[in-house]
């Protein structure tokens, strides 16, 4: 069976530079996830925590004055810390939390841009025990509203374009106890507001080394939000035993070598930019680019070249927006650097894999997994072939299934439910406050991850689409009830249905069918009206790119918006089954 007309990339093992860390088809078949556990360094009091092995273990070891990070900001202002650095700014940031009376446990939640704070912010909140929720900077008030208070944030560190953008929803937020600011370089010379803590004060009086807080390998340590059918979005969350699996697939799945200088593209208000824009690369000691700005595709090659970057993990839609920046741009730089390119969060189309084995002469090594997964599950291989549109092979340790509606497993060559064994090191450990939730993610032994896929004869695995209404735009999950939520606060918006449309470059954009109340007149004004307001209360990433307005929307007897049947409308399918349907 051919799931793809793509010929397999074949790899010459021999002629590689750098020799894969893993022999697949060696480590797969009795692979013990206690040896990884044999590779961390632990805490001295026998615990484990996220910070130590990322950055302590290293500022204590030889690689003290080794580059964790070389940084670049929007305006083109460089720094670089070495693992020792590093190790000094999250110990401060540890001990200005713990003196404003941070518990283990407690959540600290960080808003902001990818500024060098963000990260020492990040593991100081690690070091001191707290639950740490990176929040994606482009949001706007609504989102930060629904995620503080959904997790009880204690303290939240962000910078002061962001902290304005938020002041109306400071007093709806009551277990808030401290904001704290961190005024870049005197970026924004406005005042602090005189209730916030001045992040470069609270540093300077902080001592600079702090002992970490002897977390155990279960107690919790991040959260993400993560869009689900139904409801707003919910706080999956981790536990610091994560990081073996982000430690063993930096090593496997991103073929992480001591010398490398790695770049993900991704934002760690997102789980991509925590679990391999923070721990992979530094759990395994290596020295990473953290580039603040947004997508431009001459920037993009020109970091690629001036800091000699040689492992890459990038996006699907970002390779899609390359390709149609046209192959010259890459070839005015030089990419000899790169060695190894992989791919997450969207459909990786196959000419996209064949495209990166043109210019770049490496193929992009699609993978996949989830916010609630924690660490990659699925992967190509630096060792293996690859076929183009595959997402490739399940992670050693790891079992993956594809089921039916039943949870009993379907033939090879099938589509069906993409499942996963439970007890993977990364897996999530519930939704914040929400067990029911968290529990209908599993039935009959398996985790049930929302998404359709088939496997081939050779055991590579294929992705099919979204069991559910979750929309993947340019890789951000958006839960169509959120964006629907916003817009019926637009006094004009009597009901919204959200869907995704399929889109070249982003996949999916998010649409929004709109009826009117009484008393208001569609027209442009209007709709223009309503994507500034959408887009003001989230954020462009999740509001809607299209709104049509109709007379009514179909919904259910017991009044649910069938989304399924706008969508089929939408791209001129069969309707389904309807019987359920209630037309005004
Ligand atoms: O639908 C799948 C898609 O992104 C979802 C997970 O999104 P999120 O929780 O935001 O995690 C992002 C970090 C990976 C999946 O359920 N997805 C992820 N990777 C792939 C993918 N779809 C197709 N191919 C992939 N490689």
């Amino acid at each position: 069976m051919t799931t793809s007309s793509f010929p397999t990339i074949k790899k010459d093992l021999d002629a590689m530079k750098v020799k894969p860390n893993l022999d697949y088809d060696k480590v797969r078949g009795n692979f013990d996830w206690q040896e990884m556990y044999d590779e961390l360094d632990w805490l001295p009091g026998g615990g484990l925590n996220k910070a130590h092995e990322a950055i302590d273990r290293h500022a204590n070891g030889r690689n003290r004055d080794k580059l964790a990070m070389i940084w670049e900001g929007k305006n083109g202002e460089k720094e670089t810390y070495t693992f020792g650095e590093m190790k000094v700014h999250t110990d401060k940031f540890a001990n200005v939390i713990k003196s404003l009376g941070i518990e283990t446990g407690d959540r600290v939640f960080i808003y902001m841009e990818r500024l060098p704070e963000l990260y020492f912010a990040f593991f100081g909140a690690l070091k001191a025990g707290a639950v740490v929720g990176p929040l994606f900077s482009a949001f706007g008030p609504d989102p930060v509203r629904d995620r503080l208070q959904d997790s009880g944030a204690k303290v939240l560190v962000t910078q002061p374009d962001l902290r304005r953008k938020i002041t109306g929803i400071i007093p709806e937020l009551f277990e808030l106890q401290h904001i704290i600011v961190v005024n870049k370089n005197n970026r924004d010379p406005q005042p602090i507001n005189t209730a916030d803590l001045s992040y470069e004060e609270e540093m300077a009086k902080a001592p600079a080394s702090f002992d970490i807080v002897n977390t155990s390998q279960y107690d919790y340590s991040i959260m993400h939000y993560t869009s689900g059918t139904t409801g707003k979005p919910k706080g999956a969350v981790h536990r610091h035993q994560a990081v073996v699996q982000q430690y063993a697939t930096g090593k496997w799945a991103l073929d992480l070598h001591e010398d490398d200088i790695y770049w993900c593209t991704a934002d760690p208000g997102w789980v991509t930019g925590t679990s391999y824009g923070m721990l992979a690369p530094w759990t395994n000691g290596v020295t990473q680019l953290i580039y603040e700005g947004g997508f431009r595709a001459s920037k993009w090659y020109e970091l690629i070249q001036e800091y000699k970057i040689t492992v890459w993990y990038t996006a699907p839609t970002a390779i899609r927006m390359l390709m149609r920046a046209g192959d010259e741009v890459p070839r005015r730089y030089d990419m000899s650097s790169l060695r190894f390119m992989a791919s997450v969060g969207e459909p990786l189309n196959p000419e996209a894999v064949v495209w990166g084995n043109e210019i770049f002469d490496m193929p992009f090594h699609d993978n996949w997994w989830q916010t609630e997964t924690g660490a990659i599950m699925c992967a190509n291989y630096a060792c293996q072939d690859v076929k183009p549109g595959s997402m490739g092979r399940p992670l050693p340790g790891v079992e993956l299934g594809i089921v039916d509606e039943n949870f009993d497993p379907v033939p090879v060559g099938k589509d069906g439910i993409l499942v996963v064994r439970p007890g993977w090191p990364s897996m999530f450990h519930g939704y914040w406050g929400n067990a029911p939730m968290y529990n209908s993610r599993f039935r009959k032994g398996w985790y049930i991850t929302g998404d359709s896929a088939r496997i081939d004869e050779d055991g590579f695995y294929w992705f099919v689409g979204r069991t559910d209404d979750v929309i993947n735009t340019a890789g951000h999950l958006v839960g169509p009830f959120e964006v629907e939520s916003a817009l019926i606060e637009h006094p004009a918006v009597a009901e919204a249905g959200v869907i995704g449309k399929p889109d070249p470059i982003a996949m999916e954009v998010v649409k929004a069918f709109v009826s009117l109340k009484d008393g208001y007149e569609e027209s442009t004004e209007l709709r223009q009206e309503l994507m500034r307001f959408s887009r003001s209360k989230l954020s462009a990433a999740v509001a809607p790119r299209e709104i049509e307005f109709v007379a009514s929307l179909p919904k259910t007897r017991s009044g649910k918006i069938m989304r399924r049947l706008l969508k089929a409308r939408e791209l001129g399918l069969p309707e389904g089954d309807t019987s359920g349907l209630e037309e005004e």
